[in-house]
């Protein structure tokens, strides 16, 4: 049975993809709400960009079934496509063109007619800040703008479902701040997204749920906070210039940490988990200021993806996969 589409805009049960000895996804379930942004979070070969052309129709799995927007990815996949706007790893944009001909020639291809097709391409280049560039050819675009120009060309139909695949990997700190921004006002207007992303930060960032997915496999679920609790949260961390100030440090700390500082004597430093983060940080420095104790570092540590993963599975995220994940699993627990 399809789930309602009203609710549920994405439904995906059991799917299971091999090629060969390798298995790309095995036994994925996730649902996305409508409305809602879900981030499928998973280092390289993880199974992401398999997940995602199973759910846009690309890719037949071997198992398991998915809806989109109420209809099913394998026996109506022409609906599915007409529902969905898909951006990433794909490189849809034709360089020669410019920005302003790729969205017409989208639009187009979708059935518009000229006038609508020209309309909603100056609309989306305007959207996306890029109507001064709109007429020269998007060979001449930054990493950051063709990604834009690669995401405005996934809204031209207006789709109820938005997948993303991996949209700020390659872009510098500015051209993802650029891609988030523009992610974010597709949420505020009420699209259901689908994003593949490497880094907590991102999903943090962007997703209301979080899927963790290794090897083919979910390994956890559950918002950005949810999963950094689950690996001890932020740590704030204090090097003193002097051994003497350390029992102050100390005191300081567990004062605004949450937690029992831990004190490692030979390089001055105290560290606490913080459940406030900079928060704890400001008042931290404040009060050593207060006791003139000598600060000459301070740290304030972000779980990033690669502490869940090693949370969770005992492995790093950037290990390569293995061949014989069995044998890999061996390693769980053994120290990096
Ligand atoms: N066409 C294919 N033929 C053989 N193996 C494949 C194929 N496509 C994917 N794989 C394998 O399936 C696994 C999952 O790949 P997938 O591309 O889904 O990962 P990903 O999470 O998208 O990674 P990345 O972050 O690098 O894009 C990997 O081990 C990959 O090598
Ligand atoms: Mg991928």
């Amino acid at each position: 049975m399809p789930p309602s589409a009203s609710q549920v805009a994405v439904h995906a049960e059991a799917l299971v993809k091999t090629y060969g000895s390798t298995r790309a996804l095995d036994g994925v379930d996730l649902e996305i709400p409508s409305g809602t942004v879900l981030g499928l979070l998973g280092p390289n070969g993880a199974g992401k960009t398999t997940a995602v052309r199973i759910l846009t129709t690309l890719l037949k799995p071997d198992s398991g079934t998915a809806y989109v927007a109420g209809h099913n990815v394998i026996t109506e996949p022409d609906a599915v496509r007409r529902a969905i706007g898909l951006s990433g790893q794909y490189a849809a944009v034709d360089e020669n063109l410019t920005g302003y001909e790729n969205l017409y020639m989208v639009g187009r291809l979708y059935g518009m007619n000229r006038s609508d097709a020209g309309a909603r391409a100056r609309e989306l280049l305007r959207r996306f800040r890029l109507e001064e560039a709109a007429d020269r050819p998007s060979k001449t675009y930054s990493g950051g703008m063709r990604r834009r120009l690669d995401l405005a060309g996934a809204l031209v139909a207006e789709p109820t479902v938005v997948v993303l695949d991996e949209p700020t990997t390659g872009l510098d700190p500015r051209g993802r701040m650029d891609t988030w921004e523009v992610i974010g006002e597709l949420v505020a207007d009420g699209a259901t997204v689908l994003l593949t992303t490497q880094y907590l930060e991102e999903a943090d960032q962007l997703a209301d749920t979080i899927l963790v997915i290794d090897r083919g496999k979910v390994i956890a679920t559950g918002t950005a906070d949810q999963l950094k609790n689950q690996v001890g949260g932020e740590r704030l961390e204090i090097v003193v210039g002097d051994a003497g100030e350390l029992p102050k440090a100390v005191e300081t700390l567990a004062a605004v940490g949450a937690g029992e500082p831990t004190v490692d004597d030979h390089q001055r430093r105290v560290t606490v988990k913080v459940d406030t983060g900079p928060k704890a940080l400001v008042e931290a420095l404040r009060r050593l200021d207060q006791d003139s104790v000598t600060v000459l570092d301070v740290a304030l540590h972000r779980p990033t993806l690669d502490d869940v993963f090693l949370s969770l599975t005992g492995h790093s995220a950037e290990d390569e996969p293995a061949a014989d994940p069995k044998a890999k699993r061996g390693k769980k627990g053994a120290s990096r």
